[in-house]
């Protein structure tokens, strides 16, 4: 039986104080680096904490036979508000089954084209608002949020928030950003300190408040519209049974949920199409395969249909390659379910949490030829073929991998293809990638500017 490779941590403390609070996962990735067994433990708030990045002992973790998503830590903080919602659900509550049966079917690839116009709708409406702030420095993550917040409101509530009418963000946003940044935080802090935080206390509950009144509303509003008939994600959950055990959801599992989606359904994808402009910025190469690629699809000005959007071959591939070097979700964590050997040498003792560290494998020379180069041709088929089967989890694992995942693909690839067709795109301001982390990552302060492409004048 081989140690579990640690970094030297203090009495009591273990490494509590050395993870920076604004960006732990930069400094587990700095650890990570260190350790060529792709395995490490840290002494974290007074818990041991595993993550791995090999992607041989990623795939045993991902065995769903020995390890499963169990709501611990930073999840259990994550469910002060996400409450029994999909993402917070422990495997043992059967609401899980329920709610994942019942929602299912609402993101089939079928459901996608079904949601094609309201993506369009708010597509084009960040077009109109770049075109309207020509020459402007355009702050990226905010207005990339603005199109996926007011996306799966629309398509999964029926709600608008009308984000580009405002030079603000509006206030679940604010609110959201608030108890996430908390969460990882207090993910990191013994609990006598929260608890002596009364400040920060207040301010947690004060979020959480808000974000619940405005899903209240969504709620309201769709029962004072009659409620019934619409086959979007909230009609499904006031209306559908579990088709398994003909369960209907409760109003308050309803409520998590729909914070749940309205969290877990824009956050990451943000983050996404943020990234994925800063990667054409530096690539530009493949910027003039991406404008070849839209300017040979969607020539014209005429909104393209869903039929092209699926046509799209070198901007998916795009999208592949960013969720690989940026992945918006950094880490997710499983939990052996009986003692058990990491790699013949490890041992996991039963209920310990291990976290799989998306950027460390991602990057894993062990799986990834030139691991730092941006090449999207890594994914044309052939080359597909030949990945190590563990080394590309951006949407998590097996049972609990995210439900969105299509609904993500087809927002981002319609909303990148509109922009590369308008916009000729620069970064006069020359940004440095800083990663800003609120659980999830995004570019801090990137910005870039646009100018419509002439061949669209
Ligand atoms: C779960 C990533 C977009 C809804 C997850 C997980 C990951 C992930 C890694 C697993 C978390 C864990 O194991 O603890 C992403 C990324 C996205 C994205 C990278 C965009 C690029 C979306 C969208 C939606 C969504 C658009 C909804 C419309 C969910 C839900 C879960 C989940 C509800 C929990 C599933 C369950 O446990 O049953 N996502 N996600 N995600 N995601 Fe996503």
């Amino acid at each position: 039986m081989a140690r579990i490779p640690a970094p030297q941590g203090l009495p009591i403390l273990g490494n509590t104080l050395q993870i920076p609070a604004q960006a732990p996962i930069e400094h587990f990735v700095k650890v990570a680096s260190g350790y060529d067994e792709g395995i490490f433990q840290l002494e974290i708030a007074g818990r041991r904490v595993i993550l791995v990045y090999d992607p041989d002992l990623v795939a045993e973790v991902c065995d769903e036979s020995r390890f499963v998503k169990r709501i611990k830590p930073p999840l259990s903080i994550v469910r002060d508000f996400g409450g029994d919602g999909l993402f917070t659900a422990d495997p043992d509550e059967p609401v899980w089954g329920h709610a994942h049966r019942i929602l299912m079917p609402a993101f089939s690839q079928r459901s996608m084209k079904a949601y094609y116009p309201q993506f369009l709708e708010v597509a084009e409406q960040l077009v109109a608002s770049w075109t309207a702030r020509q020459g402007e420095d355009l702050p990226v993550a905010d207005d990339m949020t603005r199109l996926t917040l007011d996306t799966i409101s629309l398509t999964g509530f029926g709600y608008r928030f009308n984000s580009f009418d405002s030079p603000e963000l509006h206030p679940f946003l604010q609110a959201m950003g608030g108890a996430l940044t908390e969460a990882m935080h207090r993910n990191q802090q013994l609990p006598f300190v929260t608890k002596l935080k009364k400040k920060n206390e207040e301010s947690y509950r004060r979020d959480v408040a808000t974000m619940q009144a405005l899903v209240d509303e969504v709620i309201k509003q769709r029962r004072a519209d009659g409620g019934g008939g619409t086959k979007d994600l909230l009609g499904l959950m006031l209306e559908a049974s579990d088709p398994q055990t003909g369960a209907r959801l409760s109003d308050e599992n309803i409520r998590n949920q729909v914070l749940t989606f309205l969290i877990a359904g824009h956050e990451t994808t943000s983050g996404l199409l943020s990234f994925a402009l800063y990667n054409l910025l530096r690539e530009p190469h493949v910027l003039a395969r991406a404008y070849d690629e839209v300017d040979r699809l969607l020539p014209g000005d005429e909104p393209p249909t869903y039929e092209t959007i699926m046509k799209l071959d070198v901007i998916p591939r795009i999208l592949e390659e960013t969720l690989r070097i940026w992945s918006p979700i950094p880490a997710f964590s499983v939990t052996a379910e009986r003692d058990t050997m990491l790699g013949g040498s490890y041992l996991i003792p039963k209920g310990q949490g291990v976290a799989v560290l998306l950027p460390s494998l991602h990057r894993s020379p062990k799986a990834w030829e030139r691991p730092d180069e941006f090449d999207i041709d890594r994914w044309l088929p052939e080359n597909k073929k030949g990945h190590h089967p563990a080394a590309y989890k951006p949407f998590g694992n097996g049972e609990r991998a995210c439900i969105g995942r299509q609904f993500a693909l087809t927002e981002a690839r319609l909303a990148l293809a509109l922009i590369l067709r308008r916009f000729a795109l620069s970064d006069p301001n020359v940004y440095r990638m800083k990663i800003k982390q609120t659980l999830t990552l995004k570019p801090d302060g990137f910005t870039l500017r646009v100018r419509e492409r002439r061949a669209h004048e």
